[in-house]
């Protein structure tokens, strides 16, 4: 089993970034955290970062080898219609993730345009969100298989 992980724009940040926000994690450390989990789990994973919305939009659509996606679209969450179309036109089901609960910060944060096309979201658990959306990930394909 194959997963995308996707991160968004200015999770290069992370570590320095409104650490108060988001914890004092680099970006780097989660990745080693979920090569970590992905080799208990015993799956693969390709990890990738944009700050550009339409490299995110072409990361999808070229999804076409992976069983699912990991996705922190950040900012692009809550303005991304190409980004929302690009995941409801492929067949890959999509995992959403936030280190932040979206849902008690500001109101523009509030609204997930991802969230509808995904198969479901994890958000406020800051490193752990990830992991869990790994499991999650893995757990959609694995009951898809059952399924078939
Ligand atoms: C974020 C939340 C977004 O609102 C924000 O723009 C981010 C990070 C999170 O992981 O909590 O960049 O996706």
């Amino acid at each position: 089993m194959k997963i995308l992980v996707i991160h968004g724009p200015n999770l290069n940040l992370l570590g320095t970034r409104e650490t108060e926000v988001y914890g004092s994690r680099s970006l780097d450390e989660i990745n080693t955290s979920l090569n970590n989990l992905a080799q208990e789990l015993g799956i693969n994973i390709v990890i990738e970062q944009s700050n550009h919305e339409g490299e995110i939009v072409d990361l999808i659509q070229n999804s076409l080898e992976f069983s699912a996606i990991l996705i922190n679209p950040a900012a692009y969450t809550h303005t991304s219609i190409a980004i929302r179309d690009a995941i409801a036109a492929v067949n890959t089901p999509a995992v959403e993730v936030h280190l932040s609960n979206i849902h008690t910060r500001e109101e523009f944060r509030q609204k997930s345009l991802i969230a509808p096309v995904s198969a479901g979201q994890i958000s406020g658990f800051g490193l752990e969100s990830y992991l869990l959306g790994l499991r999650a990930a893995t757990y959609i394909v694995n009951a898809k298989k059952d399924r078939s």
